[in-house]
């Protein structure tokens, strides 16, 4: 088993929420949590779990109840084809297999309403089946983990993000694997405000490391717009400063900039205990680009760090036009009349 693996399931066993779904190994329960929680949040879909095992506790019961009784215990989860593919396929189970739920990956693929996300996820829960599932928890772990930016909603995505998640998957427990895979997904790597501190694999992880968190994963559907926080240090000491210049790809390419500390989250205060004589804090300026809102904060020192860091560069006040900037810095000295 992969240390990757033994991560995630360690934390799984001591975090996992105690979900009725998850001490089955029937493949009936599994098949009714699965539809059920494709439709809805877990905390909601509890009472509709609770329902359907009640009212229909074997396959057969589901087949041999009326299709509108069925559908009054659906009601409010919406999207009724997903009620009636249940129904429909429970009868199948009990005309064509012997009343015997399939057991078998290739087999459950082929119920109605069933994908292979599902598929996986009850193979793999019920009977131990070496099958990844890839949900959006998982594509979102995984993007952040491996920092991969192919749109999860492209064809190459989705065979991309599959074939790495059957490389990861265990031979033994895999169906523990995938709890752990979604479980890290709906409760650690979440889609705003991931808790990295918490997450057992927070020191492999390339998009911690990258600072691309918040652009993960990527969709192709749409664009979209992030936000970043920047905080940039300007230290004057009599007539110098210091400026350091952008490396690597991504915005302002080549330019030039007060030094940079980028956090997180909006809240989130950059650490600036080894700076002295601070004498002032801008509010956040909100600068737009095409694909980012910039929301940039700039903090006065009145003299310069003791250790100049490397690739920093001092150079005189009155040089700094010399350097090209960006425009928000540019427009921050002219407004702010900092020199
Ligand atoms: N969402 C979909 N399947 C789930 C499961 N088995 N446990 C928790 N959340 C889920």
């Amino acid at each position: 088993m992969s240390n990757f693996t033994l991560l995630i399931v360690d934390w799984y066993r001591l975090n996992k929420r105690n979900l009725p779904w998850r001490s089955e190994s029937n493949p009936y329960f599994i098949w009714l949590s699965e539809i059920i929680l494709q439709q809805t949040r877990v905390d909601q879909g509890m009472a509709y779990y609770l329902t359907f095992t009640k009212n229909y506790p074997t396959v057969l019961d589901l087949a041999n109840a009326k299709e509108q009784d069925v559908l009054n215990d659906w009601q409010g989860l919406g999207y009724y084809s997903r009620a009636r593919n249940l129904h429909f396929s429970a009868k199948y189970i009990q005309n064509e297999l012997n009343g015997v739920f399939p057991t078998t990956y290739t087999e459950i693929l082929k119920l109605k309403g069933v994908g292979k996300y599902t598929a996986a996820a009850i193979s793999s829960f019920a009977f131990n089946e070496k099958r990844a599932v890839v949900d959006g928890n998982v594509y979102r772990f995984l993007s952040r983990v491996f920092d991969l930016d192919t749109p999860i909603d492209s064809s190459a995505g989705i065979k991309e993000f599959q074939k790495l998640a059957d490389t990861l998957i265990p031979e033994i427990n895999p169906g523990e694997h995938n709890q752990a895979m979604m479980e890290m997904g709906a409760s650690v790597c979440t889609p705003k405000n991931p808790k990295c501190n918490a997450c057992p694999v927070n020191e492999k992880c390339l998009s911690l490391a990258k600072n691309t968190i918040n652009n993960r994963p990527v969709k192709k559907g749409k664009t979209k717009t992030t936000d970043r926080y920047f905080h940039f240090l300007i230290f004057k000491s009599e007539e110098n400063t210091i400026i350091e210049q952008r490396i690597g790809k991504g915005i302002w390419q080549n330019m030039f900039q007060f030094p940079l500390i980028e956090t997180l989250n909006i809240n989130d205060k950059p650490d600036l205990t080894s700076f002295k004589n601070k004498t002032f804090e801008s509010t956040p300026i909100k600068h737009i680009l095409s694909h980012q809102r910039i929301y940039a904060t700039f903090h006065h020192f009145d003299s310069l760090p003791d250790q100049a860091a490397q690739k920093r560069l001092t150079i005189k006040q009155s040089d700094i036009q010399e350097y090209p900037l960006p425009r928000i810095i540019d427009r921050y000295l002219e407004e702010q009349d900092v020199f």
